[in-house]
C-alpha cells in the first residue's frame, strides 16, 4: 500500500504484545503479539471500520494509534508526523488534534465533575479558552451540537441516560476541534433504540466538522452503514480490507466470509436465501504474515489467499 496526499493517518507494521500471563498457568499455547505486522492508512474525511472477533486486536489498534498505548514496534504517521518519534512536549501539543470514544460512557464521566467542567476540561488543559466565560460559551455551543440543552453544563453526570452521556463524550472529544476520532465500540453499551440517533450524530459532525473516524464495532450492520472502507481483523493481523459495500458483496477471506454471513440483509427476498456460514473447526483461517495484495481496485486480500 502507498502513501497518498489524501491519507491522514498511516500506520506502517503496527506491532504490540503484552506481557500478560495470567496466574502461573499459560490458558494458551503460543499467544503472538495482540496486533501482528499491521499496515493500513486512513484517508481524510471518511470513516474506516475495524471489525473482528472479540479479542482480534482491534482495541490495541485504537490506542496505539492514538498513542494511548504506544506500539512496540512500528510506525504511526499523522498527517505526516510519525507520532512514534516525537518528544512528549510535541506528542502533547499534536494530541490536540486526535481523540478516542470509548464504549462506556459510564467510565468515561467522573461522577463528581459537573458536566460543563467535564467538556471544558480539554480546554483548559490545552490553553484554548482565556477566560471563564470564554469556555463556558464554548461548551454551551459543544452541547448544542451534540443536541443538547446547553443549560445542562450545571448538571452533574447521573442525571442523564446511557445515550446523554454518549452525547456528552463526544461533545468532549471535538471541544478542540480535532480531525481524527477513534470511535471503539461507541454505541454497543446503548439501547437500540439509542445507538441510531448516536450513530446520525456521528455522521452529521463529521460532515459539519470535515471528521475523519476510526469505526470499531461489533455491529456489523452498523459498519455497513456508515464506514467506507472496512478492515477485517483475525488474530491480530488484517486478513482483508476495502471499500465495505465491496466487502459485503464479494468477501474474499475464509474469516471474512463467514463474520459477514452472520449479517442480515434488509432486503427479505435476499435475506431468505442468506446463508449462515459457521467457522469449520478444522479450518485455519489465520495468516501465517501480515503481507496484502490488491486483488481488485481498492481490494486487498491477505497475500496467502491471493
Ligand atoms: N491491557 C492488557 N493486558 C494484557 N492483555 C491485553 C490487554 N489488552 C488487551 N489484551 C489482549 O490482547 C488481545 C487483543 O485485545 P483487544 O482488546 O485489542 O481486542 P478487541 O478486538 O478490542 O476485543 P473486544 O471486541 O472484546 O473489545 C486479547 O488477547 C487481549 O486479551
Ligand atoms: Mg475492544
Amino acid at each position: 500500500m502507498t502513501a497518498s496526499p489524501q491519507s491522514l493517518l498511516q500506520v506502517r507494521n503496527l506491532v504490540k504484545s503484552y506481557a500478560a500471563r495470567r496466574g502461573f498457568v499459560r490458558t494458551r499455547a503460543v499467544t503472538g503479539p495482540a496486533v501482528n505486522d499491521v499496515s493500513f492508512e486512513i484517508r481524510r474525511g471518511e470513516t474506516l471500520g475495524l471489525v473482528g472477533e472479540s479479542g482480534s486486536g482491534k482495541s490495541t489498534i485504537g490506542r496505539a494509534v492514538t498513542m494511548l498505548s504506544p506500539p512496540d514496534e512500528g510506525a504511526v504517521a499523522f498527517d505526516g508526523v510519525d507520532l512514534t518519534e516525537l518528544s512528549a512536549r510535541r506528542l502533547r501539543r499534536i494530541r490536540k488534534r486526535f481523540q478516542v470514544v470509548f464504549q462506556d460512557p459510564y467510565a468515561s464521566l467522573s461522577p463528581r465533575m459537573r458536566v460543563g467542567e467535564f467538556i471544558g476540561e480539554p480546554l483548559r488543559i490545552h490553553k484554548v479558552g482565556r477566560s471563564r466565560a470564554e469556555i463556558a460559551d464554548r461548551v454551551a455551543e459543544l452541547l448544542t451540537m451534540v443536541g443538547l440543552d446547553p443549560a445542562f453544563a450545571k448538571r452533574y453526570p447521573h442525571q442523564f441516560s446511557g445515550g446523554q452521556r454518549q452525547r456528552l463524550c463526544i461533545a468532549r472529544a471535538i471541544a478542540l476541534n480535532p480531525d481524527f476520532i477513534v470511535a471503539d465500540e461507541p454505541i454497543s453499551a446503548l439501547d437500540v433504540s439509542i445507538q441510531a440517533q448516536v450513530i446520525t450524530l456521528l455522521q452529521s459532525l463529521q460532515r459539519d466538522l470535515n471528521l475523519t473516524y476510526l469505526f470499531i464495532s461489533h455491529d456489523l450492520s452498523i459498519v455497513r452503514h456508515i464506514c467506507h472502507r472496512t478492515a477485517v481483523l483475525y488474530r491480530g493481523r488484517i486478513v482483508e480490507l476495502a471499500p465495505t459495500e465491496l466487502l459485503f458483496t464479494d468477501a474474499r477471506h475464509p474469516y471474512t466470509k463467514v463474520l459477514l454471513s452472520a449479517v442480515p440483509i434488509p432486503n427479505p427476498k435476499r435475506e431468505r436465501a442468506r446463508r449462515h456460514l459457521l467457522m469449520d473447526p478444522n479450518f485455519d483461517y489465520s495468516e501465517p504474515d501480515s503481507s496484502l495484495v490488491e486483488v481488485a481496485p481498492d481490494h486487498w486480500l491477505a497475500a496467502g489467499r491471493a
